[in-house]
């Protein structure tokens, strides 16, 4: 087959422009940079016809929608969309959902509350949000505390797991700087000799086994210098912060060496107060949710008391 362009048809005989391309068939534009040559390749359609579509809808947005800025305003087509407008309005009714159930929580009938199904289903999961931002960095993501945390789960109750007694707890805090705080301490015993340490210890390490010797030099210790804190026979109860030692609660450990370590040095946990740093209503929609918090089937806001079998605040440190 010849390649010669100008025995081709459609060449120019003499000059060899328009030469058609052997190849694709086109004709060339007759520029020539070196032997390499530009064909004259027409425009595609479907691009032009793509051009014109978007001209045309962009005359239509400009018509529509805002688009063309006018120094400080700027045409808002007719349709007059804003989408700032669109999203304050959006935030606006959130807010007023929100401000809506919240509102309910300002001077609360728990037990009304924790009845109404539909409230519950917006106000737990928001009161959840409100625990994991505030809360689980102390008590865990799940209420499981950790050594020196209590558990918030279970039923065990230093000042009381009713809704009520927790929002209280919520608003003054535990050894805060509320001015009202709940305060509790557990005095240092350093002053004991070491073998009273030493028995003493072993003697609550025993307690919540039932295995602790009434009649022990340790049980008079227990009864002159702790039970006015922690009740007779290490109860607890008594809403003064001193924990029950019979129970499987723990707040830092009840073996051996850690009560040693508590009467040595005493303790003190903190718990911050919230009253500053939420609303009421935030207060409440917590303590509800605090209240209820699955405890393998526990009651909610159970008060204080007993034996749910498996607690994971057994924590031994
Ligand atoms: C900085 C750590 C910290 C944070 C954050 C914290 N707590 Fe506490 N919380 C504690 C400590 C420590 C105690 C126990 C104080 C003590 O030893 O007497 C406690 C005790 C409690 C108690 C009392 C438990 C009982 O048995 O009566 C409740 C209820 C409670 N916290 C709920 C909350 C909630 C709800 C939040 C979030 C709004 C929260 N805490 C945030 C440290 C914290
Ligand atoms: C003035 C009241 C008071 C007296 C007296 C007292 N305690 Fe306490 N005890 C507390 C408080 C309050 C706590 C909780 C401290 C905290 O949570 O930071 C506590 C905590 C403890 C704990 C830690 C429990 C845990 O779950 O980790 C042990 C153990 C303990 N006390 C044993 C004793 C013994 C033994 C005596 C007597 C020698 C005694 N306490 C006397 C108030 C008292």
């Amino acid at each position: 087959m010849s390649t010669d362009p100008k025995t081709l048809p459609g060449a120019d005989p003499h000059t060899g422009n328009r030469e058609i391309d052997p190849v694709t068939g086109y004709d060339t534009t007759g520029h020539d940079w070196g032997g390499i040559k530009e064909l004259n390749t027409p425009f595609p359609k479907v691009a032009l016809v793509a051009l014109v579509l978007t001209v045309i809808y962009s005359v239509i947005a400009w018509i529509l929608l805002p688009a063309w800025p006018l120094g400080r305003e700027y045409t808002r087509g007719i349709l007059g969309l804003d989408q700032q407008e669109m999203a304050e309005r959006r935030l606006r009714d959130l807010v007023a959902l929100r401000e809506d159930w919240l509102g309910r929580f300002e001077n609360p009938d728990f037990t009304a509350l924790s009845e109404d199904a539909d409230l519950m289903a917006i106000a737990m999961p928001a009161a959840d949000r409100l625990y994991q931002d505030n809360c689980s960095a102390c008590h865990g993501r799940a209420g499981s505390g950790g050594p020196g945390y209590p558990v918030l789960h279970d039923t065990y109750w230093l000042w009381g797991g009713a809704p009520e007694d927790i929002a209280m707890t919520l608003q003054v805090g535990i050894n805060a700087a509320h001015p009202d705080t709940r305060w509790a301490q557990m005095p240092a015993f350093d002053w004991m000799e070491d073998d009273e340490l030493s028995k003493l210890s072993d003697y609550v390490a025993a307690m919540p086994s039932g295995e602790a010797d009434p009649d022990s030099e340790a049980s008079t210790l227990f009864a002159e210098n702790c039970v006015a804190c922690h009740s007779e026979g290490g109860a607890g109860g008594l809403m003064n912060g001193a924990p029950s030692l019979v129970d499987d609660a723990v707040i830092y450990g009840q073996d051996t060496e850690s009560v040693m370590a508590t009467l040595r040095n005493g303790r003190q946990g903190v718990m911050p107060y919230w009253s500053e740093r939420v609303s009421d209503a935030e207060i409440n929609a917590l303590s509800l949710y605090v209240s209820r918090l699955p405890d393998d089937g526990a009651a909610d806001g159970a008060e204080t008391v007993q034996a749910s079998d498996e607690s994971p605040a057994e924590a031994t440190q």
